[in-house]
């Protein structure tokens, strides 16, 4: 392979993505960043200088496996420490399949500052998809917040507690549009002309086909995404490549990337809208629009015609039947292992600790160490984390997912699972009510060093004796984010076989931010040695005295 070489310089500016002004994290002066492109087996080596005076930093590569190469997955506090202002930090991995990935700050809450972009791996010479298309488009979707990440983190640690609540806009591919017409806007913060605003625009030629890879990395929202008067096939999911589906709206969640195909087949002598719009929560954000225009029509003429209004939020019926319609391409079927060597259940639950709001798995707060995981396990420094490992399970009898938890209160912990390397492991993901009553919300779960076949989805309790038998063995798909939704279970299989120290959790920013996420470790007798850029914080700093 090749080696593709990026410098990046991270650093605070104003932005008016939606129109309204606001300190952004950018790269090279952009939001989102640059798009990482490269072939299957190219070197991708990001030097990155952090800019932001007086913030850390550090860049996840999402659904890139890190294979060989676990110190480079960018997860402050698990395989990291965080690079400090003013110090530049090389990232060097490889992208080992062709696919459509992510990546994005994964320190507090910073991704939702605008520190995020696409991630384009193509086929090596000569290899071809099994899918036709002219031209390859990538567009990332967002949610956008005026309040800054660190106003929102406090709230969402303070008593009492101050939600985060619902974005002010949805940005497609960086633009959006927040009404500054508002009389509580501050005069000069919010203005309508701005260039920065103005849609975005995916021009097209008529009779070809596109293909657009969606990436969504919302801190919050889960979208459908649609293109008025325009099928869509989804042809490619969090880099694998799926049987065709046809829909007329993409549902998808953060985290998750797809692959589209979209001919521009309508009448050509106007443009059409593209809108994302919130589903599974009832918010009142205005749809994100955006211009899919006909070349040679005026790419800022605003089609003719009002803008889709989408599906209804609360459908989570039609949510599932997607997610349930994508299987894997039938020239691609990784096969998954027929059995499993442990089980562990995940139940999802909003908690209160001491007074705080918390998000829980099997009602326990996960919280980061001060030394990072990585660091710790290879150095074998015990005395910084928890060791007595997490819960396997919760009280499947008494337990009723369907009302508030008669006991809401939970622990903090940040131990860990311990896998053994090179076994099959199942995650039942099982959501419950949250503290409020007749709620239960949507969770998209991130694995990261692994991807993992989405063996089932179901509503209500899983039956750990008779829901296995309705597995899908025959295609399932690869992912590295699934969503989990209200009062269901999904179950996922992957092979420990990845050494390192691997986050999985909730991608919804605030909710990891809460403690909705575990981390999973395997192999670490095995990882090289690590680098000494990743130390420097807690009890790391020993290793790097002369
Ligand atoms: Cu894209 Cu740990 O996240
Ligand atoms: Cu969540």
């Amino acid at each position: 392979g090749r080696i593709r070489r990026y410098k990046w310089e991270v650093k605070y500016e104003y932005k008016s993505p939606d129109c309204y002004k606001k300190l952004s994290i950018t790269i090279n002066g952009r939001t989102p960043g640059p798009t990482i492109l490269a072939q299957q087996g190219d070197t991708v080596i990001v030097e990155l200088k952090n800019s932001l005076l007086t913030e850390n930093v550090a860049i996840h590569w999402h659904g890139i496996r890190q294979i060989g190469t676990p110190w480079f997955d960018g997860t402050e506090g698990v395989t990291q420490c965080p690079i400090l202002p003013g110090d530049t930090f090389v990232y060097q991995f490889v992208v080992d399949r062709a696919g459509t990935y992510l990546y994005h700050a994964h320190y507090g809450m910073q991704r939702e500052a605008g520190l995020y972009g696409s991630i384009r791996v193509s086929l090596p010479d000569g290899e071809s998809e099994p899918f036709a298309y002219d031209y390859d488009r990538s567009i990332l979707l967002t949610d956008w917040y005026h309040k800054s990440a660190y106003e929102q983190a406090t709230g969402l640690s303070s008593i009492p507690f101050v939600w985060v609540g619902e974005p002010q806009s949805i940005l497609i591919q960086g633009r959006g549009r927040f009404d500054c017409s508002l009389p509580t806007i501050e005069s000069g913060l919010c203005n309508a002309t701005n260039p920065e605003c103005s849609p975005y625009v995916l021009t097209v030629v008529p009779g070809k086909t596109y293909r657009l890879r969606i990436g969504s990395l919302t801190a919050l929202s889960a979208l459908s995404f649609e293109i008025e008067g325009h099928n869509m096939t989804i042809v490619e999911a969090d880099g694998h490549n799926v049987e065709p589906v046809v829909v007329k709206n993409l549902f998808i969640y953060s985290g998750e990337t797809y692959s589209v195909l979209i001919t521009a087949d309508q009448d050509p002598r106007r443009n059409y809208w593209a809108s994302a719009k919130i589903v599974s929560r009832n918010g009142n954000t205005s749809n994100g629009l955006a211009i899919f225009n006909y070349y040679p029509n005026n790419p800022r003429r605003p089609p003719p015609t009002v803008p889709p209004t989408g599906p209804t939020w609360n459908d989570s019926a039609s949510r599932l039947a997607q997610s349930q319609a994508i299987n894997a391409h039938a020239g691609y079927v990784v096969p998954a292992p027929r059995t499993s060597d442990r089980v562990i259940v995940l139940l999802n639950t909003q908690n209160r600790i001491n007074g705080y709001v918390r998000w829980s798995v099997n009602n326990v707060s996960f919280h980061l160490p001060h030394t990072p995981y990585l660091i710790a396990l290879k150095e074998n420094l015990k005395h910084v984390f928890e060791q007595t490992p997490p819960p396997n399970g919760y009280d499947f009898a008494n337990y009723d997912i369907y009302n508030i938890a008669k006991n809401v209160n939970a622990t903090s912990s940040n131990s860990i699972y311990r896998l053994q390397f090179n076994t099959t492991v199942d995650i039942i993901l099982q959501n419950a009510n949250t503290m409020n009553p007749n709620n239960s919300e949507t969770h998209p779960w991130h694995l990261h060093g692994h991807d993992f076949w989405v063996l089932g989805y179901g509503t209500g309790k899983f039956d750990i004796y008779n829901d296995p038998k309705k597995y899908n063995l025959v295609n399932p798909i690869m992912k590295n984010t699934v969503a989990v939704q209200p009062y269901s279970w999904t179950a996922l299989r992957f092979r420990a076989d990845n050494p390192g120290v691997w986050a999985f959790h909730c991608h919804i920013e605030s909710h990891f931010h809460m403690g909705m996420g575990v981390v999973f470790e395997e192999g670490i007798d095995k990882v090289g040695k690590l680098p000494t850029s990743i130390m420097g914080c807690g009890d790391t700093k020993r290793f790097l005295r002369p």
